[in-house]
């Protein structure tokens, strides 16, 4: 069904810039948006990646300097996925220009960066959201609503993490995310960070305190020195509406044998618990307290947020959330999410960024260092 026409323009076409290209290539799949993206213009600085897209319909301009994309009266949403030392320059061009923004995290290099874009936006009144999409696999949002259903009893423990073996090789050349200057001092979390984030603050779990322990990964690669963290684990206090707080840990890693890529969640209580991974991206585990200790194994099939074609025995991947989150962010823009599991809010955005510069505290201390939200 046809929906509202929305104009995109993408700053950055590498990795992320050619998935939204995808996304939108196949929108017909989603049956319940109301809203019709396109995929307008694309700006990049390599012409190889500009040169990508040529492939693509419906893209009329391509150009190596954002500011003719910005300058292009017709676009209505910018979606930007460069390096993170540029995001808050063209996170504010896109704002000044009168664009809505979808931002990548971390939204920002570090969080005075992601403070700037926040109140940039709120004084444009453009429509500001980060992106994070596993949370739209089917699987997480049942974590979801397992955690606020009541049902669970007294919770335990959260446990939330992003794990890659991406670094592991030895030879894999250095780039721009393994080194501070262009990822940030939080490095992995700066990475994978938003991700582990957004389903524990969306849920209001937001840290009181955090203790840290930080992990580089190799020093020298083929190509230059490398000098972020690599892996994050962050012990944290939550309240989560009961009278003791519950450690939640979250993890980030770059280096982790056997993971690709695995987002996971898991939620446990007294009475029961609920644990989602992309490993098994068709598969929720659920804990009830009986008479016998027993973890139910459930086949979920495409049952995504916004409703598809797709048939519902089949597994939902990558390309499929993808396009779920760009739903949320273009039917939320419209005013009609109802309900539905929204994109990182700026003000979600920051939180994750002042965990993150908290955490770093806390490792060069060695110490719990604390957080006050009020
Ligand atoms: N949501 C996700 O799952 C996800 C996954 C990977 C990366 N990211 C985020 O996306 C962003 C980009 O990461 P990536 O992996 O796509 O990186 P990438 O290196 O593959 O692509 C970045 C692109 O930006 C271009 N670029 C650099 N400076 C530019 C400028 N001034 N104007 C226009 N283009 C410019 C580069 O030429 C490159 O093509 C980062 O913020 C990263 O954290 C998000």
């Amino acid at each position: 069904m046809m929906g509202k026409e929305v104009n995109v323009g993408v700053i950055g076409g590498g990795l992320m810039g050619r998935e939204v290209a995808s996304a939108f290539g196949r929108w017909f799949v989603i049956n319940d948006s109301n809203v019709m993206p396109r995929l307008r213009a694309v700006a990049d600085l390599n012409p190889d990646a500009l040169e990508w897209f040529r492939q693509v319909p419906g893209v009329d301009l391509l150009t190596s300097d954002y500011n003719e994309l910005l300058d292009d009266g017709g676009i209505d949403v910018v979606y930007v996925a460069v390096p993170h030392n540029l995001h808050a320059q063209i996170y504010l061009d896109v704002l000044a220009a009168g664009k809505d923004l979808l931002a990548e995290k971390p939204f920002g290099i570090d969080l005075a960066a992601a403070r700037q874009i926040a109140s940039a936006g709120e004084a444009s009144g453009r429509f500001v959201r980060c992106s994070s999409e596993f949370p739209f696999f089917p699987g997480a949002q049942r974590v979801v609503n397992a955690a606020q259903s009541g049902e669970l009893g007294r919770i335990l423990e959260v446990r939330a993490g992003f794990h890659h073996s991406s670094d592991l090789d030895p030879d894999k050349a250095a780039n721009w995310k393994r080194q501070s200057a262009t990822c940030g001092d939080i490095g992995v979390m700066g990475d994978l960070g938003m991700h582990v984030c957004h389903v524990p603050f969306r849920l209001g779990w937001f840290p009181k305190s955090v203790y840290a322990q930080l992990q580089r990964g190799y020093a020298e690669r083929p190509g230059g020195s490398c000098d972020t963290w690599d892996n994050a684990l962050l012990h944290t206090w939550v309240e989560c509406g009961q009278e003791e707080d519950v450690p939640m840990r979250l993890e980030m890693k770059r280096m982790a044998p056997g993971e690709t890529d695995s987002w996971f969640i898991e939620v446990l209580g007294t009475d029961g618990g609920a644990r989602f991974n992309t490993k098994q991206p068709r598969t929720l585990w659920l804990f009830s307290r009986g008479t016998e200790q027993q973890w139910q194994r459930v086949d979920l099939g495409f049952s995504t947020p916004f409703k598809t074609i797709t048939g519902g025995i089949f597994e939902p991947g990558f390309p499929d959330i993808l396009m779920q989150m760009w739903a949320a962010f273009l039917v939320e823009r419209e005013g009609e999410l109802d309900g539905r599991f929204g994109c990182v809010t700026p003000t979600e955005a920051i939180a994750s960024q002042r965990l993150f510069a908290a955490a770093l505290q806390s490792q060069e201390k060695n110490k719990a260092v604390e957080l006050n939200w009020t």
